[in-house]
């Protein structure tokens, strides 16, 4: 199972049955936008490319803007499946998707790549017109053999334990970008929690308010004993 990093919190996971897109935010993801403009490789070019990025399912863990921004465009062009709180999944059937799943807080279900279940965030969410978002959330994938913990946007909460006492995490993508979300010191908690030591960062950098040091971000859960990924915006690894 291969997974690519698009930007700020946005992932493609690319299991055996299904690629499956979170939180895409890469249109107006300025830092991505250069990047393409500045890149001679071909290849990233078209990797970061919301026009061209195929999908399966498309993830949605809350309804703020740096969440949703290309979501509406490729759902629309590729017919994935939007799996997401109820009142996001609505929001997305008003504007005429109809691939939809909607879920709520603790519900899992079974789709034919495998298993999602949407877990709690302590966060905030509204759709970019204003309408109601819900609650935020955060994703389990079980695919392949594999569990994937997608937080989303959230603050460290003690319920990441009840995570780790369910389930064998993977692999945990989490904020580090603090202000708006958890920082490292707290993300570095939560990977404890989860009981996960494969770590991927996101929602850092994107904007002045989430800036970090990634020298101190490594050297703190460095000093736990764990190690954090900062992926390059187009790097693809396997899990
Ligand atoms: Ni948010
Ligand atoms: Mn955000």
């Amino acid at each position: 199972m291969n997974i690519t990093y698009l930007g700020h919190a946005c992932f493609l996971l690319e299991t055996s049955g299904a690629k499956i897109l979170f939180d895409p935010f890469i249109s107006p993801n300025s830092i991505v936008q250069e990047l393409r403009k500045d890149s001679s490789d071909n290849e990233l070019v078209l990797k970061l490319d919301a026009d061209k990025i195929e999908c399966d399912y498309l993830l949605i863990s809350h309804g703020h803007e740096d969440h949703v921004a290309d979501a509406e465009s490729i759902l629309k062009r590729t017919g994935a499946k939007v799996v997401s709180n109820y009142e996001i999944v609505s929001w997305f059937e008003v504007k005429g998707v109809s691939n939809v799943h909607p879920m709520n807080l603790g519900g899992s279900c079974e789709f034919d790549f495998g298993k999602i279940k949407y877990v709690n965030a302590v966060h905030s969410s509204v759709m970019p017109d204003g309408a109601y978002g819900g609650n935020p959330g955060g994703f389990i994938i079980e695919a392949d053999g594999k569990t994937i913990y997608y937080a989303g946007d959230t603050a460290l909460t003690f319920d990441m334990k009840l995570i780790g006492e369910e389930f064998k995490i993977d692999l945990a993508i989490l904020p580090i970008g603090d202000n708006f979300t958890m920082g490292a010191n707290d993300a570095s908690k939560a990977a404890t929690f989860v009981g996960c030591n494969n770590i991927i960062g996101m929602h850092y950098d994107t904007f002045g308010y989430i800036k970090v040091d990634h020298k101190l971000v490594h050297e703190t859960f460095l000093k736990n004993g764990q190690s954090i990924d900062l992926m390059s915006i187009g790097e693809t690894k396997e899990i």
